[in-house]
C-alpha cells in the first residue's frame, strides 16, 4: 500500500474526528495500454502491467514514428486549398489508444459514514472510472477538472480503481499527450462541511484604508454557522467574522482587511482564508482557500487597468507539454517556464488552448503573472475530425462551469477565455454558442470578463459574434485591428495571439530578408526573427500598435516555449515533430527573439544582446549581417576595433524601430563588440562576443543547486560545449552520455533541435547547436546528487546538487 496512503487510513481509523483528508493517488498504480474490458473486476491481475506514479504521461517515451497520427488534412485555419500529409502534427508520439490504469486502497469503517470524493484535476481522455466493478461515471474533455461522490461504491477494507482511457487519432492539433498526467485526490470530510468548490472570494471595493472581502460559502448537509478568518499566509489573524445566515445552503459573509497589500504582478501578495463550519456547536468542517486582494477594470476610456493602474498586458501564450517530460504535470518544469518569463519581463500568461492546471495557476498566484484561463480550441465545428466537437453539445456547459469553480479563487486569472478561433466563428449558429458560453462564465463568475481569440476578423466584425463578447480577442491580423476598433462596440481590441514568429535557436540563414513560410532543407528556421507564417507575422508589427494605438490592451505572443506539435512551416516534413514558434525552444533555453522581447518589456534591466554567433567558417568577406536587440537606442558596432558605425532606432522605419541593425558587416573571424550610448553619447554599456576554437570541454550550469528530497523536484543543467579558452561553441553537435549517482535520477534530456528523433528519457543526446538540457529528479531521500556528462573528445564534467 502507498504510504501516504496508508498514513491517511491510520489517521481515519484511529481519530474519527479527523474532520477532512485530502490525499493525493499518487502512487502504487498499474499501467497497461490496450484494452482490457476486465480491468474493471476486482479480482483482475495486473501483476503483470508496469507499475506507475501519477501524474503520468504514456506516449511522451515514443518512439517517433512519422505513423504515428498521421494526418492527411487541409488545415484551414491555415488558408490551406488542398489536403496534404501532416506527419508530426501531433508530435509523431503514441498517444492515440486505449489504456487501463488501477489502483487498489483501502477504507476504514469511519470513512464510510462520510462523504468521500474522488476527485481528478484532468485525464487525457475519455475517462470512464469504476469501483469494484462499477461504473462510477466519465468525463470526455481531457483538460478538465471533475470528481464524483463515490460514497455508494466503496466498502470497508481494499477497494479497486479502475480508469480507462482513450485517445482518439486526429483528436488535436497538436502533441495532446495521453494518461492520468494531473493529480488524482480521494477527499473524506463530514456530511456537514463546505461543499466541493463552494468558496467564493471576491474582492470588488479596495482602497489604501481599506479591502472589502465578500466570501460566499456553500455548505452540504446541516451546517448551521461558519467562522471566516482572513490571515497572513505566516497565520497571523487579519480579521474574523461568524456568520449563521443561511441563504439556501450558502453564508454570505463581508470582511474588511485594513491597510491591504494588494496583488499584481510586480507585488504578488496573497492571504489565506479559513472557513470553519459547525453544526449544533460542534465543528464539522475547516477548509483554507489562498486569495489575493485586487481590483481589475475593463474599460473604453483607460483601458485595462490592475488595482486602478492602467496596463498593457505583456503576456505570452503557453502551451500545456513541458517538453521533454510530456504532459505530466510537474511544478518545478511549470515554475522554471514561468520564471523565465517573468525574467524577460513577461507580466501575464494565456493557457493556449487548455484549461489551465491547479499547480500552473498557484505559481502564477505566487510569482506574480495574469492569466487568461482559457477553455477549447474547438466547439461544435470541427477543426480536427475526432476533436472536442464530439463532446460540445454535452459538455461544453459542465466543462465550463468546472473549470470556473475549481479555479475562480486565484487572484491571477484575469479574464476567461471561451474559446480559440473557433470555426463557428462562422455562421449565426456560432454567434449563440458564444452568447450562451459567455453567459455561463458570466453566471459562475460575474468578476471577470470573457474573450475569444478570432482569427476570422472580417466574419465576426460582420455577424455580430466580435461584438458581444467582453473582451473581443485578435490572433494576428495587425492590418485589420483599426476596422474591428471601428465596427466592435466595447472601445478596445485586445492581442489575444500575436506574432507566431519562426525560429530554431542558434540558426542563422544568410541572405537576412523577411520572409514567409521559408523553407530550408534542413528543416530549420532562421534566428534572425524575420520569417513568420501566412497567417502570422513579426514582433515588430505587433509592437507598433501596442505603443501606438492606446486602445490595444496588449499582447499574448504565440508562444513562450515550443512544444510538441505542430511544426509549422515543416507540417508536410518529416522528421520535424516540435514547434518553431518559441522564445524559447524546447529545452527552455531562450532564442535570440527573448532579448528582443526582454528589451522592451524588462525594463529594469539592461538588455544588450548580439546575433548572430560568430564562428562562420568558410563565410570570411561574405555580408554578415549583426542585429543587436537592447533596451538603449543607439550602439555602434566593432569588429575586431573596426567600427562598422553607430545605429539609432527610428521610430518612422519598421524594422529600425525597435532593433539595431548592421546589414552591411563582412566576416572575418575574431571579435563583435557592441557599445551603448545614452542620449549624450556617454557610453553606458558593453558586450563582446568571439569566435570560439575547437570543441574542448563542457560547462554545466544548473538552474537550481538544492532541490528538494520529494522524489519529483527537477533541477535543470544547461550543458554547453566550449572551447579551451570556456568560449561557447555555437555549432557544436556532439552525442553526449550522462549519470546521475546519488539522491537523484536522471529523467531527461532535450536539445531543442525541432527534427531530432532521440528520446527524451534516454541518457543520450546530440547537443543541438552547442547545447543541451539535462533534467535531474530528486527520489524521496536526502543527500547529494552527481551529473557527470560525457562526450567523445572532450573533458567530461560534474555537477552536484544539494538534495534536501
Ligand atoms: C494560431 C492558433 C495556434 C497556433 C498558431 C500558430 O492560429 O491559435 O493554436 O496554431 O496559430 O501560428
Amino acid at each position: 500500500m502507498n504510504k501516504q496512503l496508508f498514513l491517511f487510513l491510520l489517521l481515519m481509523s484511529n481519530f474519527s474526528f479527523a474532520q477532512r483528508t485530502e490525499t493525493l493517488l499518487k502512487d502504487n498504480w498499474k499501467f497497461s495500454k490496450g484494452d482490457f474490458e476486465k480491468a474493471i473486476d476486482i479480482d483482475f491481475n495486473d501483476e503483470s502491467w508496469e507499475s506507475v506514479s501519477i501524474p503520468h504521461d504514456w506516449a511522451i517515451k515514443g518512439p517517433f514514428n512519422k505513423e504515428n497520427d498521421i494526418q492527411r488534412v487541409k488545415i484551414l485555419q491555415d488558408g490551406e486549398k488542398k489536403a496534404t500529409e501532416k506527419s508530426g502534427r501531433t508530435g509523431a508520439l503514441p498517444y492515440m489508444g486505449t489504456a487501463w490504469y488501477r489502483l487498489k486502497f483501502n477504507v476504514s469503517s469511519q470513512s464510510l459514514d462520510k462523504k468521500v470524493l474522488l476527485h481528478f484535476d484532468g485525464a487525457m481522455s475519455e475517462a470512464k472510472v469504476y469501483i469494484n466493478g462499477k461504473f462510477v461515471g466519465e468525463h470526455p474533455y481531457g483538460y478538465a477538472y471533475f470528481y464524483f461522490d463515490i460514497g455508494e461504491f466503496i466498502t470497508e477494507g481494499e477497494n479497486t480503481l479502475s480508469v480507462r482511457l482513450h485517445n482518439e487519432p486526429k483528436s488535436s492539433r497538436w502533441y495532446p499527450g495521453a494518461g492520468i498526467y494531473r493529480n488524482v485526490k480521494l477527499i473524506v470530510k463530514n456530511k456537514d462541511a463546505v461543499e466541493r468548490w463552494g468558496t467564493t472570494i471576491s474582492t470588488p471595493f479596495v482602497d489604501k484604508e481599506n479591502a472589502k472581502v465578500i466570501v460566499s460559502t456553500k455548505t452540504i448537509g446541516a451546517v448551521d454557522k461558519i467562522v471566516n478568518e482572513i490571515v497572513t499566509l505566516e497565520g497571523k489573524s487579519i480579521t474574523k467574522i461568524e456568520s449563521n445566515d443561511k441563504f439556501g445552503s450558502t453564508f454570505e459573509t463581508i470582511l474588511a482587511v485594513p491597510q491591504p497589500k494588494l496583488w499584481s504582478p510586480e507585488t504578488p501578495n496573497l492571504y489565506r482564508l479559513i472557513t470553519t463550519t459547525y453544526k449544533g456547536g460542534v465543528e464539522t468542517d475547516q477548509i483554507k482557500k489562498t486569495f489575493g486582494i485586487r481590483t481589475i477594470s475593463y474599460t473604453s476610456e483607460k483601458g485595462f487597468e490592475l488595482n486602478g493602474e492602467q496596463r498593457k498586458f505583456k503576456g505570452v501564450c503557453l502551451h500545456h507539454d513541458l517538453g521533454p517530460i510530456g504532459i505530466a504535470i510537474n511544478r518545478s518544469a511549470l515554475k522554471r517556464q514561468l520564471v523565465l518569463m517573468k525574467e524577460m519581463g513577461a507580466d501575464a500568461i494565456r493557457t493556449a488552448h487548455n484549461m489551465p492546471s491547479i499547480e500552473q495557476l498557484e505559481l502564477c498566484d505566487e510569482l506574480g503573472l495574469m492569466v487568461i484561463a482559457e477553455s477549447f480550441d474547438e466547439w461544435k465545428k470541427p477543426k480536427v475530425k475526432n476533436g472536442y466537437n464530439r463532446f460540445f453539445d454535452d459538455w461544453a456547459k459542465i466543462d465550463v462551469e468546472n473549470l470556473v469553480r475549481a479555479t475562480k479563487n486565484h487572484p491571477s486569472i484575469i479574464m476567461w477565455s471561451a474559446g480559440n478561433e473557433v470555426p463557428d466563428q462562422y455562421g449565426t449558429a456560432g454567434v449563440k454558442r458564444a452568447k450562451w458560453l459567455q453567459d455561463i462564465f458570466h453566471k459562475e463568475d460575474p468578476t471577470r470578463p470573457v474573450t475569444v481569440g478570432m482569427d476570422q476578423v472580417k466574419a465576426v466584425m460582420a455577424n455580430g459574434f466580435g461584438a458581444i463578447l467582453d473582451i473581443p480577442g485578435l490572433n494576428y491580423r495587425t492590418h485589420l485591428y483599426e476596422d474591428a476598433f471601428e465596427v466592435f462596440p466595447q472601445g478596445f481590441v485586445l492581442g489575444s495571439e500575436t506574432a507566431s514568429t519562426v525560429s530554431s535557436r542558434g540558426v542563422y540563414k544568410f541572405p537576412v530578408e523577411e520572409f514567409k513560410k521559408k523553407k530550408y532543407s534542413d528543416l530549420q528556421c532562421s534566428s534572425y526573427d524575420l520569417e513568420a507564417c501566412p497567417w502570422s507575422n513579426i514582433p515588430e508589427d505587433d509592437f507598433i500598435l501596442q505603443d501606438d494605438k492606446p486602445w490595444v490592451l496588449g499582447e499574448f505572443v504565440w508562444t513562450g516555449f515550443d512544444y510538441l506539435g505542430e511544426p509549422s512551416p515543416y507540417n508536410e516534413e518529416w522528421p520535424s515533430r516540435s514547434s518553431y514558434f518559441g522564445i524559447c525552444d524546447l529545452a527552455g533555453i531562450p532564442k535570440d527573439r527573448f532579448y528582443l522581447y526582454k528589451s522592451r518589456w524588462n525594463t529594469k534591466e539592461e538588455t544588450l544582446h548580439i546575433l548572430p554567433h560568430w564562428n562562420w567558417e568558410g563565410r570570411e568577406g561574405e555580408v554578415t549581417p549583426v542585429f543587436v536587440y537592447t533596451n538603449y537606442d543607439k550602439a555602434e558596432l566593432f569588429i575586431n576595433g573596426k567600427s562598422q558605425g553607430i545605429r539609432i532606432k527610428d521610430k518612422t522605419t519598421r524594422l529600425d524601430r525597435y532593433r539595431l541593425r548592421w546589414m552591411d558587416v563582412k566576416y572575418e573571424a575574431g571579435t563583435v563588440k557592441v557599445v551603448a550610448y545614452d542620449k549624450n553619447d556617454k557610453v553606458v554599456a558593453e558586450k563582446e562576443i568571439r569566435t570560439a576554437g575547437k570543441s574542448h570541454h563542457l560547462k554545466l550550469e544548473a538552474d537550481r543547486t538544492e532541490i528538494m528530497a520529494n522524489g519529483e523536484d527537477i533541477s535543470f543543467v544547461t550543458v554547453s560545449v566550449v572551447d579551451k579558452n570556456g568560449i561557447e561553441c555555437p555549432t557544436a553537435n556532439i552525442p553526449l552520455t550522462f549519470s546521475v549517482k546519488g539522491a537523484a535520477d536522471f529523467r531527461a534530456v532535450c536539445n531543442g533541435d525541432a527534427t531530432s528523433l532521440e528520446m527524451f528519457h534516454l541518457p543520450k543526446m546530440k547537443t543541438f547547436n552547442g547545447k543541451l538540457v539535462v533534467l535531474v529528479e530528486s527520489k524521496n531521500t536526502k543527500g547529494t546528487a552527481t551529473l557527470t556528462v560525457k562526450g567523445k573528445g572532450l573533458k567530461s564534467n560534474q555537477v552536484d546538487l544539494k538534495v534536501q
